[in-house]
């Protein structure tokens, strides 16, 4: 078996890209500081893969600790990069933390790679690189814009970093993920979005005011240009997402890559308003909930979804699950989480 090292595999995206490598014959490991995570959610990937995943709770930041991994296990193939802060807002009032955190953490990362001899790297990378984007639907070619947040620019600079150390190490190859809008829960309710931060992301935020854990969602204005007057985003299945990563490492260890630091656009290519989010919670799930229309949020793109076509056609990753799935499978697993604490 193939083992792949998951930096930040006890977190959202991580934890059920791990299940999508076990149930594709891979072995993981994980190191995760738990600085946004619990190392409980590998309890649940155990009980879904019947698979225990070992967990190093480090700092990647910390380069003598992160070698101990690599020089623990040598036979590693390849790495799928998740471990970031990640919260827009508090990039911007903490800018230095979010720099030092997913700046050094990368270079560590490479670091690594070129001492042990490790080839293969994947990258979480964001649409907020694309900034205000002036075409849409996006392709990997459109001009990314001025960042609009601390955040964005670590993910600007981390593809940067990437193609430079690419270009000097051709025997290193990276694809480079550029994730639009990650919601939904793995259908068994088993694992799902748990932070250790309060969520802000638009379907946490739905799930959790059902549930009765806010009082309400403000939706963030409704004078945009758009067809219902609210902000058009590009939500994406956890378990589509995971399975692109599969499909990317998959693709590396084949050697199907063209070049030796690729990027894919990975969004179901379709806009969905926030209203139509809303919309489409409460007729899936039959739930009320207590919205309002605020004002707009600062920093916000009016519009953006992707053209997927580049990870269609490379990668043979095709998305599977809707705005209506995405929604299912958060509210079974928001109801799960409440009543386990
Ligand atoms: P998450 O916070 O759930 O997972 C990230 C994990 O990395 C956490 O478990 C955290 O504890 C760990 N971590 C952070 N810094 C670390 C460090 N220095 N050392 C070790 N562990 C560390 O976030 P997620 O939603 O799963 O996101 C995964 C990746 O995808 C991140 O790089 C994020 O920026 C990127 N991304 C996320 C989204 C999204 O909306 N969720 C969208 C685009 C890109
Ligand atoms: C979605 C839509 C809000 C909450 C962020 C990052 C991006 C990427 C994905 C990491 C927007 C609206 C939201 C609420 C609302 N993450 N909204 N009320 O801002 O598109 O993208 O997560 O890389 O980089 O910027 O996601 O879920 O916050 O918002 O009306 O309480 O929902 O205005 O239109 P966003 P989001």
């Amino acid at each position: 078996m193939s083992k792949i090292l998951v930096t930040g595999g006890c977190g959202y995206i991580g934890s059920h890209t791990i299940v999508d490598l076990i149930d594709h014959g891979f072995e993981v490991i994980s190191v995760d500081s738990l600085v946004n995570s619990n190392e409980e959610i590998l309890q649940g990937v155990r009980t879904i893969t019947g698979v225990e995943v070992q967990n190093y709770p480090i700092d990647i930041c910390h380069l003598t600790e992160l070698r101990r991994v690599f020089q623990e296990n040598q036979d590693i193939v390849g790495i799928i990069h998740f471990a970031a802060l990640k919260a827009v807002g508090e990039s911007v009032d903490q800018p230095l933390r979010y720099y030092r955190n997913n700046l050094n953490g990368l270079l560590n990362i490479l670091d690594c790679m070129d001492q042990f001899g490790v080839k293969n790297l994947i990258f979480s990378s964001s649409c907020s690189v694309y900034g205000n984007a002036e075409q849409l639907p996006v392709t990997e070619a459109t001009a990314r814009q001025e960042a609009e947040s601390p955040y964005a620019r670590t993910k600007q600079f981390g593809e940067d970093i990437i193609a430079d150390f690419a270009h000097i190490h051709p025997e290193h190859q990276s694809v480079l993920l550029r994730y639009f809008n990650p919601a939904g829960a793995h259908p068994s309710a088993l694992i799902g979005e748990a932070p250790s931060n309060p969520a802000s992301n638009l379907v946490p935020v739905i799930t959790e005011t059902a549930i009765g854990k806010r009082e309400e969602v403000v939706v963030f204005g409704d004078d945009y240009p758009t067809r219902d007057g609210s902000c058009i985003r590009d939500y994406i299945h956890v378990m589509d997402l995971a399975n692109a990563h599969t499909k990317a490492i998959q693709y590396l260890l084949n050697g199907n890559n063209t070049g030796n630091c690729e990027i894919f656009n990975l969004g179901i290519g379709e806009g969905v308003t926030v209203l139509e989010a809303i919309h489409a919670f409460m007729q899936v799930t039959g739930q009320k909930l207590n919205f309002r229309i605020g004002p707009r949020r600062a920093g916000d793109v009016e519009a953006i979804y992707a053209n997927n076509n580049h990870a269609a056609q490379k990668l043979g990753w095709q998305a599977k699950y809707n705005i209506e799935d995405i929604m299912r499978s958060a509210w079974a697993w928001e109801e799960a989480r409440t009543v386990t604490g």
